[in-house]
């Protein structure tokens, strides 16, 4: 579980996180949701410790990781596994290499048969099992992002943060992934942080939903709640899209509406 307190952070003067608490789970996938300029991309460089906030504090699994010692915060940064925006793979580098990275940098302990054999299982994980020599240019950008979760989990993190997992795909793509993020959550109990502004993914999977607006968390709850939430602003955010009204009729037409209606969107496994 992760806890973040009281968070502020400010750039030259301007209050970008104006206070912000909230708890991110064990074993679910937490989603960060919010529209554009809300302070989510923010937020998530304060938990991983790419940025300091100027105010509050951050704890995983009760350790406290704000202003700790530097050996206890590079402790939590081994554990912390990060799905980037648009994947981020090292172009001049194979599939294989790519995974292989971090457990070079952060297993030394490892032996080099050993780091094969946990690049085999990763890539397998993730559907890639043959696709570890290509390079990354001949592969589809949902390929990309199956690499991006291979990776992050490769030095079998305990905490996986994953920034917006869904930009570029089409949605059956889109959905594959959540799915494929979901079952390695749950499947590892892992702590996951999702930054997403996509309603498709709050539908699929979000179990632990928390809305910021304008540097403020709002609201917070799970995706059976969230259709029925009050909040003016967060009403304004989830029915600006069609999709998401029509799940709110079938929602208010049919018992248990939401979750048949996400059922409906499964689209299998495979990409
Ligand atoms: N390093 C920085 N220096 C100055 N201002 C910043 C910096 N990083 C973010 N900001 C500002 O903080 C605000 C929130 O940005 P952030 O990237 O967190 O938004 P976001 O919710 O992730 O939006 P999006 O959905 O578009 O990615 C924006 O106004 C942005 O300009
Ligand atoms: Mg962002």
């Amino acid at each position: 579980m992760i806890e973040v307190s009281n968070i502020e952070k400010s750039f030259d003067g301007t209050p970008v996180l104006k206070g912000i608490s909230c708890v991110f789970e064990t074993g679910k996938c937490n989603l960060l949701l919010g529209g554009s300029g809300t302070g989510k991309s923010v937020l998530l460089q304060c938990i991983v410790g790419l940025m300091k906030p100027d105010i509050g504090s951050i704890t995983f699994d009760g350790t406290i990781y704000t202003n700790s010692k530097v050996d206890i915060r590079q402790e939590i940064r081994r554990k912390i596994g990060m799905l980037f925006q648009g994947s981020a793979l090292f172009d001049s580098m194979t599939v294989a290499q790519n995974v292989e990275f971090p457990l070079q940098m952060l297993t030394p302990e490892m032996t080099p048969e050993e780091r094969r054999d946990r690049v085999e299982f990763c890539l397998k994980r993730v559907g890639l099992e043959n696709a570890g020599n290509k390079m990354p240019a001949e592969i589809s950008g949902g390929m990309k992002k199956r690499v991006g979760i291979a990776r992050a989990i490769a030095p079998q993190c305990t905490y996986l943060f994953c920034d917006e997992p869904n930009s570029g795909l089409d949605p059956a793509t889109s959905i594959k992934i959540d799915q494929l993020i979901h079952e390695i959550t749950h499947e590892y109990d892992i702590t996951t942080v999702i930054v997403t502004h996509d309603m498709n993914s709050v539908i699929e999977i979000g179990e632990h939903i928390i809305f910021l607006h304008q540097g403020k968390k709002l609201w917070d709850g799970t995706k059976e709640e969230i259709l029925n939430a009050t909040v003016p602003e967060l009403r304004d955010f989830i029915f600006s899209s069609s999709l998401v009204r029509a799940a709110k009729r079938i929602d208010d037409e049919t018992e248990g509406g939401i979750a048949a209606f996400a059922e409906e969107g499964d689209a299998g496994a495979g990409i």
